[in-house]
């Protein structure tokens, strides 16, 4: 195929799609346009102008095992050759739930979704016919899919910040959604506290990712998941993970095995599919049993659980648990961040990378670790921005998140020779920025 230019597909593609892409957030802002990819192989994308990426997005967390890993591959073969079996559960879904059920702390039950945004839905929908409660605690700077329930005070301008709960991420979500809304700061004990003794008579749910992905990778302080799980168990409210992101970072069992804490259910996704569209609700059986059809919680869906997700669930959970798996992964973790922090000391520039496993945050023009959202707002996407353009020139995919302070990451199939590779050009583009600081 002849190369073709990212703007001239994307002149093209914005006559059918709006904005060029099927995702808002493809659309990468540093370059002006998404990378359109022709291929994908381990830690690899082509793009249609024929410039090869080592790609340190990984479909957002989704390609843990980078991409085409051949076992995920070996499932779309088997989905096949069983005819799709589209609409129907299968012995492998049985088989799979059954091993998250082994591996989750907080699984007796599972209920598969395509995506996160499903996974939080109606998780949610559940934790508020369980408790009899409509309200939710969350938290600012953290994310939970698309939908009216929770695209509200995730991301507030920092004018907001004391009133973030009224703050509506996108237009066309009514109001009226935002009395469910309690937002707070992460990492403020006290303010949940406060917060469940004023109202916990209405929260059905305290809702977060114990590692805040989606401002940069901050992690929960010593005590904090702890305290939320006491807290929780004395007003009667559930308490629920958001592991979409979190979960397989470290070991299989998520971000409630990293840090010792069993939350009431949590939703895992993300690279759980291998690569295939595949999220899940993982909970007590008391809890999961108000699904219909044993009680009276709606989920259902045509194309829910399909078959090839499900075996390349099965695929995923077969790599992950070889014995090699985790050890390897978090050596090479170990190894990267330890030269990127000498890159970073070096040079003398303001950016914290909070890590998780193979995914971290890049804060730039922070001098000091975050703690929550007011400090991921320190964060420069001005620097951020150019920081992509630079890296994507270099021969490194990533992504741009508008400039915020997202997450980024390698997989399993990263070499050390590609994580060499990766690390020099990361430490071109800081020399570049250095003085923009
Ligand atoms: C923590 C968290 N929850 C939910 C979602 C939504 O997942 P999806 O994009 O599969 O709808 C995401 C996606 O980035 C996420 O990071």
């Amino acid at each position: 195929m002849n190369p073709v230019s990212h703007d001239e597909l994307l002149q093209r593609a914005r006559q059918v799609l709006p904005g060029g892409v099927c995702a808002a957030t493809r659309l990468n802002r540093a370059l002006g346009h998404p990378v359109y990819v022709r291929r994908a192989a381990g830690a690899r994308l082509w793009g249609v102008d024929g410039q090869v990426l080592l790609d340190m997005s990984c479909s957002h967390g989704a390609a843990l095992l980078g991409h085409g890993h051949p076992a995920v591959l070996g499932a779309l073969a088997q989905a096949a050759e069983m005819g799709l079996c589209c609409s129907s559960d299968t012995e492998y879904h049985v088989q799979l739930a059954e091993w998250l059920c082994r591996l989750i702390p907080s699984a007796a039950r599972v209920r598969f979704t395509n995506s996160g945004t499903e996974a939080t839905l109606h998780a949610l929908r559940l934790c508020r016919a369980a408790t009899g409660r409509d309200r939710i605690i969350r938290f600012t700077g953290h994310f939970h899919g698309y939908h009216e329930y929770t695209y509200i005070g995730g991301h507030p301008p920092l004018e907001q910040l004391d009133r973030a709960g009224l703050f509506r991420e996108s237009a066309g979500i009514p109001e009226p959604m935002t009395q469910f809304i309690i937002a707070l700061p992460f990492n403020d004990l006290p303010a949940v506290e406060q917060a469940l003794k004023e109202q916990g008579e209405q929260v059905a749910a305290v809702l977060l990712e114990p590692v805040d992905f989606n401002s940069g990778g901050i992690g929960p302080q010593p005590g904090y998941l702890q305290g939320l799980r006491e807290l929780t168990r004395r007003y009667g409210t559930l308490l629920f993970f958001d592991e979409i992101q979190s979960s397989f970072k470290k070991s299989t069992g998520g971000a409630q095995q990293d840090f010792g804490v069993t939350p009431d259910l949590c939703t895992i996704g993300k690279s759980l599919g291998g690569g295939l569209p595949l999220s899940a609700i993982c909970g007590s059986a008391a809890l999961m049993d108000r699904f219909k059809p044993v009680g009276d919680v709606q989920h259902s869906g045509t194309f829910n659980a399909p078959l090839p997700s499900i075996l390349g669930g099965l695929a995923f959970l077969s790599t992950i648990t070889e014995p090699a798996f985790y050890p390897e992964l978090l050596v090479r973790c170990e190894r990267f961040y330890q030269r990127l922090d000498g890159v970073i000391e070096r040079l003398g520039i303001p950016v914290q990378v909070p890590r998780h496993g193979p995914r971290f945050g890049l804060m730039m023009g922070l001098d000091h670790p975050p703690i929550d959202y007011r400090d991921a707002l320190l964060h420069r996407p001005e620097l951020m921005l150019e920081f992509v353009r630079r890296t994507v020139a270099g021969g490194v995919y990533f992504h741009d998140y508008g400039g915020g302070p997202c997450h980024h990451g390698f997989s399993a199939a990263h070499t050390d020779g590609d994580l060499e590779q990766v690390l020099g050009v990361m430490e071109d583009a800081f020399k570049a920025i250095a003085p923009l600081f």
